[in-house]
């Protein structure tokens, strides 16, 4: 146990590797939180202080096929809303080159998401700063594209959609990949979903809500998109992406060790707080009727849907 304590250790403090030296040692900044100060923090500024590194389904290969579909190149800037921790944006720097400016209302997340441009030695090509999606502080005409990865459904989308469509370069796109429902399911399952949706609006304080495919598009040309294109897409566990995110920690032990990490923090909060254990217990039902019950989540998917501004 201590002989792999070290070797864990000691790779991470010296990787071996290129492929082991993504993220660099940098001291970290976090302050630790009190059970009582970690249980007064926001859903998701929470879920970025345990060190959750992304929620959206598809994870880092929807990430990068996203930016494909948006034509993202080296050349471009992207704005992500709603960027979370920054591990997608961090990796699109890495991988494409581009230039990447991600927002959050969530601040420990903003943090961590500048930690980790730094770790991972992008630093000038991602760059952070909390904000509001409705009232995005950029210029109109500034990006070559928009991305949201499982925070668009979070969202009004109407007003969400037409400020985005603002922050535009004419020609540039609009990326999401956000979960769907399908319309005309059985009233049980569909109930059911409806549940789902109320667990997440209750443990997260904001609206939430699936379109079905259908309703995506709408929503996208309501806001003067054109050219919107929806791509239906299911759940599913690839090995490529457990060794795209173990590469993008820094190697395999890294990323191990970071599971454990994770692991020990939510049951150590799970065992000392009530309310974080009842968190835990409403995520997991709505996740379990979104992705795994049968009779509703064959029902469930995610969209990878983009338009663009009007040239
Ligand atoms: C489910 S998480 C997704 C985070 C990240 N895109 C990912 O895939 O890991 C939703 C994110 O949207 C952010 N968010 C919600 N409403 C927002 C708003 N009005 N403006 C900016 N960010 C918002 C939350 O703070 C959270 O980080």
């Amino acid at each position: 146990m201590v002989k792999k304590y070290l070797e864990l250790k000691s790779m991470s403090e010296n990787p071996k590797s290129s492929e082991e030296q993504t993220e660099k040692k940098v001291p970290s900044t976090k302050k630790r939180f009190s059970v009582k100060e970690a249980e007064a923090l926001g859903y998701y500024d929470f879920m970025s202080y345990l060190g959750v590194l992304y929620y959206h389904i598809g994870g880092l290969t929807s990430s990068k096929k996203l930016a494909e579909l948006c034509q993202i190149d080296s050349t471009k800037k992207i704005l992500m809303v709603g960027c979370g921790t920054g591990f997608s944006a961090c990796y699109l720097a890495r991988k494409i080159g581009c230039e990447v400016v991600g927002i959050d209302i969530a601040e420990l997340s903003i943090e961590e998401a500048k930690e980790r441009a730094k770790r991972q030695g992008v630093s000038d090509k991602a760059k952070f700063r909390v904000g509001d999606t409705y009232a995005l502080p950029f210029k109109a005409g500034t990006f070559d594209a928009v991305i949201t990865e499982f925070v668009s459904q979070f969202l009004d989308r109407e007003r969400a959609f037409k400020e985005f469509s603002r922050v535009l370069k004419p020609g540039a796109y609009v990326g999401i990949n956000e979960m769907y429902r399908e319309k005309g399911i059985p009233a049980k399952a569909a109930e059911e979903i409806a549940q789902a949706e109320k667990k997440f609006i209750e443990i997260t304080g904001l609206p939430f809500s699936l379109s079905s495919p259908e309703e995506w598009k709408e929503e996208l040309e309501r806001s003067g998109l054109k050219d919107v294109k929806v791509r239906m897409c299911k759940p599913s566990q690839h090995l490529q992406e457990i060794k795209n995110m173990a590469e993008a920690m820094g190697g395999t032990w890294i990323f191990v060790k970071y599971l454990i990490d994770l692991i020990l923090k939510m049951v150590k909060y799970s065992l000392l707080s009530r309310k974080i254990r009842y968190r835990f217990k409403r995520l997991g039902e709505g996740k379990k009727i979104l992705l795994r019950k049968k009779s509703t989540s064959k029902y469930v998917g995610y969209v990878l849907a983009t338009g663009r501004k009007y040239l």
